[in-house]
């Protein structure tokens, strides 16, 4: 029927006056992931001539709208990063309207975002460390924007699930509460896999909240551990037996000289040089002739005759008659 869109037409000029009407941001959501919130909407169609520029604003179910982006020409909205107070457990809406020179379009409102109960939480990251038959799982939190994980979720849980490599069927799953759980009694030389969801608790009847799954991480056991203090004791004994040695040798050091080097040493002569023995063997060859010298003594003119002998050893007096 050409004459109804003709009204139509006529309608929406009485209606804009004389601004002409831009076309509304389309697909318009609040989104809020680790505690963020996010204003997303889909471009118009006259964001093709350029020049399009979007103005945003939010509030709490308790307050007027507050401006958040002005003039942006992206197609989202970050409040939290927005110097606006956020709190954990408000619940939010957001609007956008479109401007182009003079002409703008009408606000289009976003769904409600309640923080606490609608944020997304992110996965957690988990980092594996093997250790003998049992396997460390340290889980690092989601950041969040505004406060953290264990604030905003006192009662969070970790629901580790692991899995020999090649046996995802018959995963296991322990809950905890600590960020840190070791995994034991595993089987020797064989590779696990783990994945940790974090269980924020019961937000609305009967459903938990969970966070989105972490990515899948996996480790291998090795053989039985060496108790860790066994090379630690073998290091301390080492370093004391040296200690002591030295304090020994420092304390005794006169001692053991005599002892490794007796004063009694053979004659210098006999160990000067490498050829000493034969130095040696020369001079005992070389010693001169044992030398008797004959003394006639002719005392008082006694007919005695007297014979000294002078020798090694001594003087002998011989008498002849
Ligand atoms: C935003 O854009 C509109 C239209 O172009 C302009 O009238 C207004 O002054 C701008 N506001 C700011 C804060 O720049
Ligand atoms: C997880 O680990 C990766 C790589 O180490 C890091 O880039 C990322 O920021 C971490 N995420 C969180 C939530 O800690
Ligand atoms: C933990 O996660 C596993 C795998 O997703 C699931 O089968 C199990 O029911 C969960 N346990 C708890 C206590 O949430």
């Amino acid at each position: 029927m050409p004459s109804t869109s003709l009204n139509a037409v006529l309608v929406l000029f009485i209606l804009g006056g004389s601004r002409a009407v831009l076309n509304t941001p389309s697909n318009v959501r609040l989104t809020s992931i680790n505690m963020n919130l996010v204003l997303r909407w889909d471009s118009s169609p006259e964001s093709l001539t350029g020049g399009l520029l979007y103005t945003t604003e939010v509030k709490t179910s308790v307050t007027m709208y507050r401006v958040g982006c002005v003039n942006t020409s992206t197609l989202e909205c970050d409040f939290s990063s927005l110097k606006f107070p956020l709190s954990m457990y408000g619940t939010y809406t957001a609007r956008v309207h479109a401007q182009q020179e003079a002409e703008s379009s009408p606000w289009v409102e976003s769904n409600n975002i309640t923080m606490d109960i609608d944020t997304i939480i992110g996965s957690p990251n988990v980092s594996l460390f093997s250790n003998g038959a049992t396997i460390d799982v340290t889980i690092e939190d989601p950041v969040f924007a505004l406060s953290t994980l264990r604030d905003v979720y006192s009662t969070a849980t970790y629901n580790i699930t692991y899995w020999k490599d090649d046996q995802s069927e018959k995963a296991r799953s322990i809950s905890s509460l600590q960020n840190r759980v070791i995994l034991s009694k595993l089987d020797l030389w064989t590779k696990y896999c783990v994945q940790v969801q974090i269980n924020a608790g019961e937000m609305t009847k009967g459903n938990s909240k969970l966070s989105i799954p972490s990515s899948t991480v996996c480790e291998s056991t090795t053989t039985e551990p060496e108790a860790p203090w066994v090379p630690a004791l073998v290091t301390f004994f080492i370093m004391t037996l040296t200690v002591t040695l030295v304090v020994i040798a420092v304390v005794y050091r006169k001692t053991i000289s005599h002892l490794l080097c007796p004063q009694d040493v053979l004659p210098s002569h006999l160990l000067e040089t490498q050829n000493s023995l034969h130095d040696w063997t020369t001079k005992i060859s070389d010693q001169p002739e044992e030398i008797y010298k004959s003394v006639r003594v002719i005392a008082d003119n006694e007919s005695t005759e007297k014979q000294k002998v002078v020798g090694r050893g001594g003087v002998f007096l011989l008498q002849k008659t």
